[in-house]
């Protein structure tokens, strides 16, 4: 599909979702969000796709979301329109493993964007912050209760309400990133860990996800039966059987998605 915001590129098992707004940054306008998931949707019901990486420019994941756009909406333009509600709902939506590969400047919604990935690796010059503050509103797909969740109540806080930026190390100390890696290196370091994830079985790799997105949405005890269950679940499958014995076999399993 031909698309004018984002470049998409499928090499082996992974697609490559690049944000492609350089003039702006890469803010997220309603066609950027609108193509962004489709894309996703795409590369989820692509079967050669295991794996997805998201990422932006050296310079920007996303600057947020497009000011010019939203400066002149009204409150009803918003709740109608319910503004990238649907969008945020397509990504978080998606099975397979997303990676977030973020350099340079991820605020307000790109923030949020790169946090509705299932992790982020982040170049040594990536700057996050939620200074939405600054423009008289408030995060809107996710940045408060997600950045919470990844950085406790008194950081989150402290973004949202002085609007400040965090730099990779800091992102990295509070948890908000799981690797830092040099900017030169960073695309290398996401492909390096989307084709790791690509070897695995595919319905293991979504149980993971799963599972994972349960301890944000019930309590410990709820949670763990679901994972109890799920890895039950996963002896009804070839995969299981392929991964234990090339262990005691002391091969490679070749995963067969069965
Ligand atoms: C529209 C943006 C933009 C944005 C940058 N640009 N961010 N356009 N929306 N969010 C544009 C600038 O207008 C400028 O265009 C070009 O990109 C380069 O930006 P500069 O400001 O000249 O670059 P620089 O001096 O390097 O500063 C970089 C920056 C700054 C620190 C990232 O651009 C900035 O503060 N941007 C806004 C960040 C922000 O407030 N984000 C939150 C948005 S609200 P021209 O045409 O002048 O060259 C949000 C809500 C989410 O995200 C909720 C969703 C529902």
């Amino acid at each position: 599909m031909a698309y004018e915001t984002i470049i998409v590129e499928v090499e082996d098992h992974v697609a490559t979702i690049k944000l492609n707004r350089p003039d702006a940054l890469n803010a997220l306008n309603s066609q950027l969000m609108r193509e962004l998931s489709d894309a996703l949707r795409d590369a989820d019901g692509n079967e050669k796709v295991r794996c997805i990486i998201l990422t932006g420019s050296a310079k920007a994941f996303a600057a947020g979301a497009d000011i010019k756009e939203m400066s002149d909406k009204s409150f009803v333009d918003m709740f109608l329109s319910d503004y990238f509600g649907k969008e945020h709902d397509a990504v978080t939506r998606v099975r397979k493993p997303i990676i977030a590969a973020v350099a340079g400047y991820a605020l307000g919604g790109g923030c949020e964007l790169a946090m509705m990935c299932d992790f982020i690796i982040a170049a040594d010059n990536a700057k996050f912050g939620q200074p939405e503050i600054n423009l008289g509103v408030v995060a809107g797909i996710g940045g408060t209760q997600r950045l919470t969740r990844f950085v406790g109540k008194s950081k989150a806080m402290d973004m949202h309400l002085t609007g400040r930026f965090m730099d990779a190390e800091e992102a990295e100390r509070s948890g908000l990133v799981s690797r830092v890696v040099p900017a030169k290196q960073l695309m290398a370091e996401a492909e390096a860990a989307a084709n790791k994830i690509a070897e695995k079985s595919r319905m293991t790799a979504m149980a993971v996800k799963e599972s994972v997105n349960r301890a944000f949405e019930t309590t410990m005890s709820e949670g763990i039966l679901f994972e109890r269950r799920m890895f039950h679940a996963m002896f009804a499958t070839e995969d299981q059987n392929e991964g234990m014995e090339a262990f005691l076999e002391k091969r490679t399993a070749q995963f067969r998605d069965k």
